[in-house]
């Protein structure tokens, strides 16, 4: 006879997924639950991260599992173990004078009458029973796969139960995602990214460092995965820094971006003082330079003679030492070809017009990429334009809904370079995390690194989602402001690698 025809004669108890696990026999609100298991619930089966609910009397609690630990009710069998070679007494002991114990922290309270989880402010009494979470429950937290609601992944460790997010109530607030490097952030941002332009839960503007999101790519295992404007053509347009390597992988840019030497601000030296080593006093002589040379002052200092330079310290205060400086750090800047002396066009207003009509746009870095003062000085200078762009459109519509620009979600990688609390306050995209959605521009932040991000920015990121994390200041700084971190904790440091 074959397991499956066993299976006919005598069905297996249900699923492990919802099988009962075990009593509340103990915590508190604060520190969480200790569950003693049944027997008949083996201590290996359990795992952190995964979702119980537990029923109360009245009410029933959603939670997560935090923790496993092996309990006893006679610390005799710690110094001397009973024999066990018999596997009937080994039966016996297990459930009785040993048992498995779990660690719950309660998260939501389900009220099946109330339309939305509300958070936990108390704890259900001894003996309520704990079970695996079933979809069910899951979709009470998040809600069924519907039309604002995608289908994002599975809980950790519970196969056949998906996680379906409102990505319409996700893109009203800035979102994190975050993981040390190679844990799969690209990964799912291109999945969010395509609920957002599936569900038209918002439209973004992706500064694509490494070319990750707009046409194929292929994975470690050199499959390939598709990219969004292959699955959405006409929802997305891809812009390129580098017409070349675009087409050198097949990308048939809609736009090429370019930039002037007179685009560049002393302002923007700002935000590439570590990526460049520029010192103060080199951010002063820039400040100054601009007051004496006009908008053009980046060129005329890269083409200045030794005599030009000479009369300029002659005449003014900056000192030749940091102007010397200066200019050497800017001859970076000169290798990129995105950068021209004079050019008509404004990349601003034609990423605003895509932008307008509903059409994500991706701006590919080729192999800008792999130079950190590009991907900071362009997503910087367009950043600030469109967002200056969009607080005059905001005032001129006088809050009428109908004529303000759409909600638009800027997607940033490295995200710690650009928030990082030295400069979060004054430049531009801690001034968008900071002012909420008051503008109708909201962040999605990607980054190994959380604990370089400003704590009042990552404040105001209201949706985290976090691969794993093996460094205890990013986990800390991940987990700001969260209630029940402690816990949590144990279930971020052992997530899988990928
Ligand atoms: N959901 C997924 N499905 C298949 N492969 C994945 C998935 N997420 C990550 N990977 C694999 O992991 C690799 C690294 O993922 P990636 O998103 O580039 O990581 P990160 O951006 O965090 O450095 C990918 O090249 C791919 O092979
Ligand atoms: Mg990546």
């Amino acid at each position: 006879m074959t397991t499956d025809e066993l299976d006919v004669f005598f069905p297996r108890s249900s699923a492990p997924a919802t099988r009962k696990m075990g009593l509340v026999v103990g915590g508190s609100l604060s520190k969480g639950l200790t569950v003693k298991l049944n027997a008949g619930a083996p201590v290996e089966e359990m795992a952190v991260g995964r979702y119980v609910v537990i029923e109360g009397t009245e009410m029933r609690f959603f939670g997560m599992i935090t923790d496993v630990a092996l309990g006893n009710t006679n610390p005799m069998v710690e110094s001397a173990p009973p024999d066990v070679s018999d596997p009937f007494l080994r039966q016996i002991h297990q459930g009785t004078t040993v048992f498995g114990t779990l660690h719950v922290s309660p998260m939501l309270v389900l009220d099946t009458a109330a339309s939305e989880p509300r958070p936990v402010k108390t704890i259900p009494g001894h003996f309520a029973q704990v079970r695996a979470a079933a979809e069910e429950d899951v979709n009470l937290v998040f809600g069924p796969e519907d039309d604002t609601h995608f289908y994002i992944g599975q809980p950790l460790d519970m196969e056949n139960i998906q996680v379906n997010v409102n990505l319409q109530r996700m893109a009203e607030r800035s979102v994190g995602v975050f993981g040390k490097s190679g844990t799969g952030k690209s990964f799912l941002t291109r999945i969010l990214l395509s609920g957002m332009i599936r569900k038209n839960a918002a439209v973004s503007l992706i500064f694509d460092m490494h070319n990750d999101y707009g046409w194929q790519i292929q994975t470690e295992s050199r499959q390939a995965v598709k990219g969004l404007k292959q699955l959405f053509p006409t929802q997305v347009a891809i812009f390129t820094l580098d017409e070349e390597s675009s087409r050198r992988r097949q990308v048939q840019p809609d736009f090429v971006v370019t930039m002037r030497w007179e685009d560049i601000s002393p302002e923007d030296l700002e935000m590439l003082k570590s990526t460049l080593d520029l010192s103060d006093q080199m951010i002063g002589a820039a400040y100054t330079l601009r007051k004496l040379w006009g908008k053009n002052w980046i060129k005329r200092l890269l083409d200045a003679g030794k005599d030009e330079l000479e009369d300029l310290t002659a005449e003014t205060n900056v000192i030749r030492a940091s102007v010397d400086a200066l200019s050497r750090r800017l001859t970076k800047l000169a290798r990129f070809n995105f950068i021209r002396d004079s050019w008509r066009g404004d990349s601003a207003e034609a990423i605003l017009r895509y932008i307008d009509k509903g059409i994500s746009v991706v701006l590919e870095f080729g192999r800008y990429g792999n130079a950190l003062e590009a991907y900071i000085l362009v997503a910087n200078y367009l950043t600030r334009r469109i967002h200056r762009l969009y607080v005059e459109r905001m005032e001129e519509s006088l809050g009428s809904a109908a004529d303000e620009p759409r909600p638009l979600m800027i997607v940033i990688e490295e995200a710690h370079k650009f928030l990082d609390p030295q400069i979060a306050r004054q430049t531009i995209f801690g001034i968008i995390a900071r002012e909420l959605r008051k503008y109708n521009v909201t962040l999605l932040v990607v980054d190994q690194r959380p604990s370089g991000i400003d704590e009042e920015v990552m404040s105001q990121i209201g949706t985290r989602i976090t691969a794993l994390l093996d460094n205890e200041r990013d986990i800390s700084a991940v987990l700001t402001g969260v209630s029940g971190a402690g816990s949590l904790r144990e279930v971020l440091a052992r997530l899988d690698t990928k």
